[in-house]
């Protein structure tokens, strides 16, 4: 299998090349504990490669992420004017300013009004045909899929989305919140569905609070799974892979 480079430091390690490419990865976080940071970061990396990024705000209004995104050290606003680095703003969070979003203008509105899986694919498969997108990053999956209430159509809508992504040819990452803590937890509907999970944990360690990840699955490759500490730092999220948090 193709592997995509993950951009996020040691990462790649873990998984022994990258990403399996065409897949559809769930970052699955607790609040805070960088799930932005991962996506974005990822896009970013392709960008640099020259691989077109389509970046899918589902909660937040996309000058918001860049804003929260600014103590890094990357250029977004500079690949973006390249056209290496798009955004989709789906939050539902309008400005009275219209226009402010060239892409989705071009594209026939000011943002997309997404009230299920479907529209939403529509407007991403008109980007990502228009624009020769490589990789996809959505954030966070989980306002979409608490718009099923019923777990059977929940479940086959989620299914038909996470396919129709792989179905793109792009590599995705959809983040997904984690409202448990790690240990004891109830695994997460996404987490059976998704071509690949990968876990941000904050462990309670020795009277530390510390940062982890883990690869929990990944469909078709071999890969490390134990918990490896991570840092935030200037260039995004660095990963220790050969370091042991417990
Ligand atoms: N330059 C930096 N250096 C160190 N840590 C940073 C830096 N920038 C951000 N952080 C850390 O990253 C965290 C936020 O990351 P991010 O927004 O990606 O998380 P998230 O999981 O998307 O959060 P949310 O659940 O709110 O969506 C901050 O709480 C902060 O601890
Ligand atoms: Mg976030």
């Amino acid at each position: 299998m193709d592997r995509v480079p993950s951009g996020i430091k040691g990462l790649d390690e873990l998984l022994g090349g990258g990403f399996p490419e065409g897949r559809c990865i769930l970052v699955v976080g607790s609040p805070g504990s960088g799930k932005t940071t991962f996506a974005l970061q990822y896009l970013y990396h392709g960008a640099m490669l020259g691989e077109t990024g389509l970046y899918v705000t589902l909660d937040e209004h996309p000058d918001l992420v860049k804003k929260n995104l600014q103590s890094y050290d990357w250029d977004i606003d500079g690949m973006e004017k390249k056209g290496k680095l798009l955004f989709i703003d789906a939050s539902g969070i309008r400005r009275a300013r219209s226009g402010d979003n060239s892409l989705v203008s071009s594209y026939g509105s000011s943002g997309v009004d997404v009230t299920d899986f479907t529209e939403l694919l529509k407007t991403i498969s008109k980007v990502v045909e228009g624009e020769n997108v490589h990789r996809i990053a959505l954030d966070p999956v989980t306002s979409l899929m608490l718009r099923y209430v019923e777990e059977l159509k929940r479940r086959r809508a989620t299914v038909a989305f996470f396919d129709a992504l792989a179905d793109s040819g792009c590599t995705s990452i959809i983040t997904s919140e984690l409202k448990t803590s790690l240990m004891d937890r109830r695994f997460q509907l996404e987490e059976f569905l998704s071509h690949g999970v990968v876990l941000l944990h904050s462990l309670f360690h020795e009277g530390n609070i510390v940062r982890a990840v883990q690869i929990e699955k990944m469909r078709g490759i071999s890969h490390d799974t134990q918990i490896r500490p991570y840092q935030f730092g200037v260039t995004g999220i660095e990963v220790f892979p050969r370091d042991k948090v417990f």
